[in-house]
This record gives structure tokens, C-alpha cells and sequence, in this order.
């Protein structure tokens, strides 16, 4: 049971190292405040730009943000402003030239 749990861990790292996600703070025993799917279409030629804007409800400071990218791809995600320590983030995401746009992104923070 212990080695499959290392085993899955060391897997996810693996994962995570391949491609271009963008892990930020630890979301284990936190609170997911935030979803979205964020879904476009490639249009040929084009880069796809997409801003995602949270910003708390409750002042509660974000403490874990996770944008992970389906397709696998070379698309970028950065933070523009805010982000962890922040009771908002933007978040910028952008396709590879003529490709499709498929992140989902999660926010997290300290169960009250
Ligand atoms: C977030 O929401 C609060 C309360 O509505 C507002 O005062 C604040 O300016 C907002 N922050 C940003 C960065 O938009
Ligand atoms: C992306 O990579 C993950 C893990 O390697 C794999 O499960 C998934 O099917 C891949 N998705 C695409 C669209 O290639």
C-alpha cells in the first residue's frame, strides 16, 4: 500500500516535469475555491489568449493555484498580478501558434 502511494507520487512528478503545467503552493488538505475550464478552439495561425480573473469573496487568501494543460502542449501559463498570499490572481494563458486552448485551473485555500 505504502509503495503504490510513493509509486503514484513519483508518477505525478514525472507527469508534472513532462509538460507545461503550472503548480503553485501545496493544494493537498486545502479547499478548492476556484474551478474553471478553460476551453477554446485553435484557430489557424492565431495564438489564443485568455486572462482568468479570481478574486475572493471572503478576503481569504489563495494559497495553492494549479493550471494544468490537457492538450499537453507548449501553451504558457503565467500569473500577471496577485497570485499566492493574494485574495486574487490573474492568470494569463496562451495556445502555441494555431493551436487549441484547454487548461483547467483550480484555486485553493485554507478551509475556515
Ligand atoms: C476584489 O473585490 C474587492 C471587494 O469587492 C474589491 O474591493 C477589490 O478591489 C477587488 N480586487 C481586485 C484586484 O479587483
Ligand atoms: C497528456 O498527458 C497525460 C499524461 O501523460 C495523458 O494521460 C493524456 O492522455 C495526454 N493528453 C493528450 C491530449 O495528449
Amino acid at each position: 500500500m505504502k509503495f503504490e502511494a510513493i509509486l503514484f507520487m513519483l508518477l505525478t512528478i514525472a507527469l508534472l516535469v513532462k509538460s507545461e503545467h503550472l503548480i503553485i503552493g501545496n493544494s493537498a488538505e486545502k479547499e478548492l475555491v476556484y474551478y474553471k475550464k478553460v476551453k477554446y478552439h485553435a484557430i489557424p495561425f492565431v495564438k489564443r489568449v485568455k486572462q482568468v480573473f479570481y478574486n475572493s469573496t471572503d478576503q481569504r487568501p489563495i494559497d495553492a493555484i494549479t493550471v494544468y494543460d490537457n492538450l499537453n502542449s507548449s501553451a504558457s501559463a503565467v500569473i500577471t498580478a496577485g497570485g499566492l498570499g493574494y485574495t486574487y490572481v490573474n492568470l494569463q494563458l496562451k495556445s502555441e501558434r494555431g493551436e487549441a486552448l484547454h487548461y483547467d485551473v483550480g484555486i485553493y485555500s485554507y478551509y475556515l
